[in-house]
Formats: C-alpha cells, sequence, structure tokens
C-alpha cells in the first residue's frame, strides 16, 4: 500500500536533486568556459598589441618585412594576419587563419566549425599622423580548449551520474525510515479497526436479539415502545452491517491470505440474480443475467459473492421503479468481463472519480433513503484488486455502467 507513495517520495527526492546537480553542473562549465576562454584571449592580445606596436607604414599604408618572423608565434597553432583599412589581407603568418570574412569592427571573431578559432582583432595606428591604418588578427586553435572542455564534460556527466546513483541508494534508505512510522501507526490503526468491529460484532448481536425478543411479545407494552424496540433492531441491523464492512475492508488492507478455489462464475451469478428476483420485483424493475457459456475463475468465492451482492445491491437500491437491471459476463482474451448495468439515476461525471472512496456517497438528499455507508464500493474494489483485476464505472445517457475485469 505504501510502496507507491515510497516510490513517489524517491523520484521527487531524486528529481531535486538531479535539478541541483544540473544547475551546479552547468554553472561550473560556464565559469570555467568563460575563464578559460578569457586566458586565450588576453595572450592574443599581448601577442597581438606587442607586433601591432613594431608595424611599420609608408604613406599611411601598412608595411610587413617578407623576411618578418615573430619570436613568440606558435606557427603550428596561431597565425597572424594584417589587414588594411579596406579589409583587405596583406600578409599572413602562421598557419591558423580564419576562414571567416575579416570583420574589422569586430575584436573578438569565433570560427565554430571545424577548424575551430579564435582571433582579436588589434588596430594598427600610424603613430605620426595617429590615423588607423588597418588591423592584425592574431587567431589560435581551439582544438586544445575543446579537448579540455569535452573531458570537463565526461568528469562532470559521470561525477553527477555516480552522484545520482549514490543519491538514490540513499533515497531507498532515507525514504524507508521517514515511511515507518507512518506504516507502523497505519498498520495499528488497521488492527485497532479490525478488533473493534470485532468486538462490537457481540454485543450487537445481543441488542438485535433482545429487541427482536420484545417484538415477539408486543401485547405487554405500548404502542410507542413497540415503535422504540423497532427502531433499535434497525440501528442495530444497520450497525452490524457497517461493523461487517469495515471487518472485511480492514482484513482486504491487511493482504491476508484468503483461500482460492475454482469458482464458475456463470453458476454464481446465476444463484445471485435469482436472489435478488424478489427485492428487484418489489420495486418493479427487470433484472436479467445475460452469459455465453460456462466461466470459470480462480478466487474466493466468499469475496466474489460479496463483490457482486454490492454492485447489484446498488443497481436495485438506485434505479428507479420501472428501471431495467443487466447483468452479463463474458470470456474477453484471458479475462471475464462482468457488467452490472442500470437505468437508474446515474452517477455525475465530476463524482465519477470519488465513486470508490471509503464513505463515499452522492449528495446525501438523494441516496439517505437507501441507508448505505458507502463501504460498498470500496469493498468491491479492495476485492477486485485482491483478485489482480479492475473495476470501471461508465455513465452514458441513462444510467450507470460497472465493468469488473478478472483474470481467468
Ligand atoms: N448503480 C448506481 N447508480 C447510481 N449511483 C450509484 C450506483 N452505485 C453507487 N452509486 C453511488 O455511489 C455511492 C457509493 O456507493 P457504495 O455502494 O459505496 O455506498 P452505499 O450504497 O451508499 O452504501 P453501502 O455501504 O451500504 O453500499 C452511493 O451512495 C451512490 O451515491
Ligand atoms: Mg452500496
Amino acid at each position: 500500500m505504501f510502496q507507491k507513495t515510497r516510490l513517489r517520495l524517491l523520484l521527487a527526492y531524486l528529481g531535486i536533486f538531479a535539478s541541483i546537480l544540473s544547475i551546479f553542473a552547468i554553472a561550473v562549465r560556464t565559469v570555467f568556459v568563460h575563464t578559460m576562454t578569457n586566458q586565450v584571449v588576453d595572450k592574443l592580445t599581448t601577442l597581438g598589441q606587442t607586433v601591432a606596436a613594431s608595424s611599420g607604414f609608408k604613406n599611411g599604408r601598412i608595411q610587413v618585412a617578407d623576411n618578418l618572423s615573430v619570436r613568440d608565434l606558435d606557427v603550428q597553432r596561431q597565425a597572424l594576419q594584417w589587414i588594411d583599412i579596406k579589409g583587405n589581407t596583406i600578409y599572413i603568418q602562421g598557419n591558423r587563419t580564419l576562414s571567416l570574412p575579416a570583420a574589422i569592427r569586430e575584436s573578438i571573431q569565433i570560427q565554430p566549425s571545424k577548424p575551430s578559432l579564435i582571433s582579436v582583432n588589434i588596430p594598427i595606428v600610424d603613430t605620426y599622423n595617429r590615423s588607423l591604418v588597418g588591423y592584425l588578427r592574431v587567431s589560435q586553435s581551439l582544438e586544445d580548449l575543446n579537448e579540455t572542455f569535452r573531458k570537463l564534460d565526461i568528469g562532470l556527466a559521470g561525477g553527477a551520474a555516480i552522484a545520482l546513483i549514490l543519491v538514490g541508494m540513499g533515497g531507498i534508505f532515507l525514504t524507508r525510515q521517514a515511511m515507518r512510522p507512518i506504516e507502523n501507526s497505519f498498520d495499528r490503526l488497521q488492527q485497532f479497526t479490525a478488533d473493534a468491529s470485532h468486538e462490537l460484532r457481540s454485543p450487537l448481536m445481543a441488542i438485535k436479539a433482545s429487541s427482536q425478543v420484545a417484538l415477539r411479545y408486543p401485547e405487554g407494552m405500548r404502542p410507542t415502545d413497540a415503535e422504540e424496540f423497532k427502531a433499535i433492531a434497525r440501528s442495530a441491523e444497520r450497525m452490524s452491517r457497517l461493523t461487517e464492512d469495515l471487518l472485511i475492508l480492514a482484513r482486504m488492507d491487511k493482504k491476508l491470505k484468503a483461500t482460492w478455489e475454482s469458482i464458475n462464475l456463470t453458476e454464481l451469478l446465476q444463484h445471485l440474480v435469482t436472489q435478488f428476483q424478489a427485492q428487484a420485483l418489489e420495486k418493479n424493475l427487470t433484472l436479467i443475467y445475460q452469459s455465453s457459456g460456462s466461466l470459470m475463475l480462480k478466487g474466493n468465492s466468499e469475496q466474489i459473492l460479496r463483490l457482486f451482492t454490492n454492485l447489484i445491491e446498488n443497481a436495485i437500491h438506485y434505479t428507479p421503479s420501472g428501471g431495467k437491471i443487466t447483468v452479463s459476463a463474458s470470456l474477453i482474451g484471458q479475462s471475464i468481463d462482468v457488467k452490472v448495468e442500470d437505468t437508474g439515476i446515474g452517477i455525475a461525471p465530476d463524482q465519477l472519480e470519488h465513486i470508490f472512496d471509503r464513505f463515499w456517497r452522492a449528495d446525501t438528499s438523494r441516496s439517505q433513503w437507501t441507508g448505505g455507508s458507502g463501504l460498498g464500493l470500496a469493498i468491491a474494489k479492495s476485492i477486485v484488486e485482491a483478485h489482480g483485476g479492475k473495476i470501471t464505472v461508465t455513465c452514458e445517457l441513462v444510467g450507470s455502467c460497472f465493468t469488473v475485469k478478472l483474470p481467468t
């Protein structure tokens, strides 16, 4: 019963931790990439400024000596590109020049595709008349840096995966510890409900028996006393039913293994329908049973009987005079579908989700007259689930249709 809650808690815990971890990894990566890129830009700027300062000019144009050799230039990974004011390349040194057009107004350019490069544009100023004569574009391959980022990504992803596995294992332990007190108190509550319902049976039987005995000799009592005794007998009857229902639910919750046997469902339903014929007739209802062949089922016959009793009882209770109730069973694949359809008052769409809740009843004004407690469908659902099946309800234009799917 607490399995789902435990799993939901664990998933929520893992979800929160994964989000925090992702934010942390993204922040670390962003800071690292930013710092490393800035370092390269600073290095290229220093190199570019040194070279640009020693550039020659003639008539306002850059002059580069053919045998120029720059000491700090790593020709395999870097390149220098002199560009005049019109954007024409005058001279290149080194192997790594950008294939992008010289965007001289941008001081930093990045070429993301292979070969991945970064370049810094340094303005070259004629020191005599202080006019701009061109640019020096200093480029460097980003392959080494990208390799470092790739290793960082692998490290972060691997670390995050290991952290998530460890947190998951810790989470299983923590959720188990956190749920234990709740599970224990729930167990105690179930035990209390079972014990209380069991203990209430005998005094209730005694009250019922005593009032019935008293009613057998009404001559010696006033007519009002007789009415009182009848009311006592009715209330005792209702309370016995309620305690019986609570006891069944408590036992179902505790998942006590009931004995399973082979059940002839066709026979069981036929018998049940015959049993309810008198009650249906009393309310002027048509109650019919339809089935294809003999359907066999594995389960607890007492519980299966209780399940369909509750559904047929409801159909009779909530169908006004003149209505029709159809009980049908058929084999569909590996399971048996039993439908209990009626032409009664139906259930409002917004109430369908509550229909199987314990003590839930549609607005009391309309269901008051049945005197029920709202446990019938909760019991039906528990029984169906204990048998590995499913119960659903649909309400078309008229009445309701309960479908029970049970594995064979
Ligand atoms: N066939 C039906 N048609 C219309 N409403 C229904 C039908 N079956 C159940 N309901 C609604 O669902 C509610 C819950 O049903 P459930 O059988 O659990 O309780 P109950 O019949 O009120 O009491 P009891 O515990 O005695 O069965 C009912 O009060 C009724 O409002
Ligand atoms: Mg009912």
